[in-house]
Order: C-alpha cells, then sequence, then structure tokens
C-alpha cells in the first residue's frame, strides 16, 4: 500500500476535480503533477490505422503525431493499447521523420525508430530514442490526452524550455 500525504491528497484529489469539472472537453488543462499540460487530442472513433495525425505538444513549436497501429505498443492506450504518440524531430539533427509501416523514419540521414518500442532508434545516425508523448485514454469518452513526454524533445535543454 502506498503512503500519501495530506498535501499530497489534496493535489490529487484538486486536479482530478478540475478535470471533472471541466467535463474532460477543454483543450488545455493544467496538470500540476508533473508540469506538462494535459491536451486533447482527439477522439480513438476518428482514427484510422496507419494514418498519423499530426499535432504539437506541450507547446505550438513542438510538432507530434498520433498513430493507430495494427497490434498492441510499449506505452499505447486505448482498449487494444495500440495508440501512441512521438514527437516528430529527429533526435540527430532535428530534420521531420515521417511514418511508414510501423517506423518513422528520417529522410536526412535515414535514421529509424521503432513506433511499438517506444520510439527505439535501430538504424542510421541517431542514437538517441525519440521523444514519446504519454498519453491518456478516457474510456468513458474515447477522448485521448496527452500528458507528458518520455525522452528530451531535440533541440531543446528540457521538454518544457526552448533554448
Ligand atoms: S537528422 Fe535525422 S538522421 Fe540526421
Amino acid at each position: 500500500m502506498t503512503d500519501i500525504s495530506r498535501r499530497d491528497f489534496i493535489q490529487v484529489t484538486s486536479a482530478s476535480a478540475a478535470l471533472l469539472l471541466s467535463g474532460l472537453d477543454n483543450t488545455v488543462i493544467a496538470a500540476p503533477a508533473k508540469g506538462y499540460p494535459m491536451k486533447k487530442i482527439g477522439n480513438i472513433k476518428n482514427l484510422v490505422e496507419n494514418e498519423p495525425f499530426a499535432f504539437t505538444y506541450p507547446d505550438d513549436q513542438s510538432p507530434c503525431l498520433l498513430l493507430k497501429l495494427p497490434n498492441e505498443a510499449i506505452g499505447g492506450v486505448g482498449p487494444k493499447k495500440n495508440v501512441v504518440s512521438f514527437s516528430t524531430l529527429c533526435t540527430h539533427m532535428g530534420c521531420p521523420v515521417s511514418y511508414s509501416q510501423g517506423r518513422l523514419v528520417c529522410k536526412c540521414h535515414y535514421s529509424m525508430f521503432d513506433v511499438s518500442r517506444n520510439g527505439q532508434s535501430y538504424q542510421g545516425l541517431a542514437s538517441q530514442w525519440i521523444a514519446q508523448i504519454t498519453l491518456r485514454f478516457d474510456a468513458v469518452t474515447g477522448n485521448i490526452y496527452a500528458e507528458g513526454v518520455e525522452g528530451l524533445i531535440y533541440g531543446r535543454i528540457g521538454n518544457l524550455k526552448l533554448r
């Protein structure tokens, strides 16, 4: 069993209450636990398998994509755990990557990242895994939210800070 302080309990319940009151429909809701915003990206019923949906997170300067894969993936959400999201900035020199057949491909120097394995770099000059967007799925509404980032977004000193 996990011990939780009174202060932590109040912070968690306050954040939960804010989400409930918002109806989970606002575009951006503060999520104070990690410092990342919670942002609604879309609804699972509108996603098409292997067709990426572009958005930005955690701010407008950070392009990302949302993917519905044919199979379960590490970090995947939804009933089949097959919805994942990544930054589209290559970790080598920041070129844009695109999705193709289960991987993100950078055409600048041919790096490839496995989208079913946390964005693992497995070919090319990029040695760092591409940043994965942490998702939350609302099973009642089908809405999908971004709520954090694992790994460093290219060109940043911190995911919430530009240079
Ligand atoms: S910028 Fe992507 S491999 Fe070099």
